[in-house]
């Protein structure tokens, strides 16, 4: 792997999970709601993590398109997994305060993500790597204003 990829996956992963991470573990979760978006949100992280770590320096495209689609359809879905009432060690309550708000960065995600799927599907890897990287960064807008690292 190239000092390249080395930088940038060094980057992004503080940006996105911070560091050090104590996260939800198994038998943790305050409701049922809350475990299922924390395990989309490990798959997410995951496969953000594959794709600077694996995918990119792998040259593999359509590891990636596969990992932002995943990532594209969680983001759509994830407002409904934030309802009233649900909440966590790791989710701010001012994100329920300002929920359009969180809307919007939930979509921006999407629309990141699908911007990755695209730049994936058309083979140059520059795109990729500029894609993964604006993804990454709708990513930490949203923990920046809504996640309690815990
Ligand atoms: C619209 C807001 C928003 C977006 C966009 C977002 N997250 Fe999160 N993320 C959260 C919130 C809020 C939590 C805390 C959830 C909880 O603990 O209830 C979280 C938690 C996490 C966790 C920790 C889960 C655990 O183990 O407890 C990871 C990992 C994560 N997000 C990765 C990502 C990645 C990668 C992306 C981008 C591909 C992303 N998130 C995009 C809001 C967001």
């Amino acid at each position: 792997m190239s000092k390249f990829f080395v930088s940038i996956v060094s980057g992004v992963m503080l940006a996105v999970s911070g560091a050090p991470v104590l996260a939800h573990e198994p038998g943790t979760y305050e409701s049922p709601i809350v475990e299922q978006r924390v395990v989309k949100f490990k798959q997410s992280g995951g496969d953000i993590q594959a794709v600077f770590k694996k995918h990119l320096p792998a040259g593999d495209a359509s590891a990636i398109e596969a990992a932002a689609l995943r990532m594209a359809i969680w983001a759509d879905e994830m407002p409904d997994y934030f309802p009233q009432g649900s909440p966590s060690v790791g989710a701010d309550k001012a994100l329920w305060e300002d929920f359009a708000d969180f809307e919007s960065k939930a979509k921006a995600n999407a629309t990141a993500a699908r911007a990755l799927q695209a730049a994936a599907r058309s083979g140059d890897t520059s795109q990729m790597v500029k894609a993964a990287k604006r993804l990454g960064g709708t990513c930490k807008s949203c923990h920046d204003a809504y996640r309690i690292k815990h």
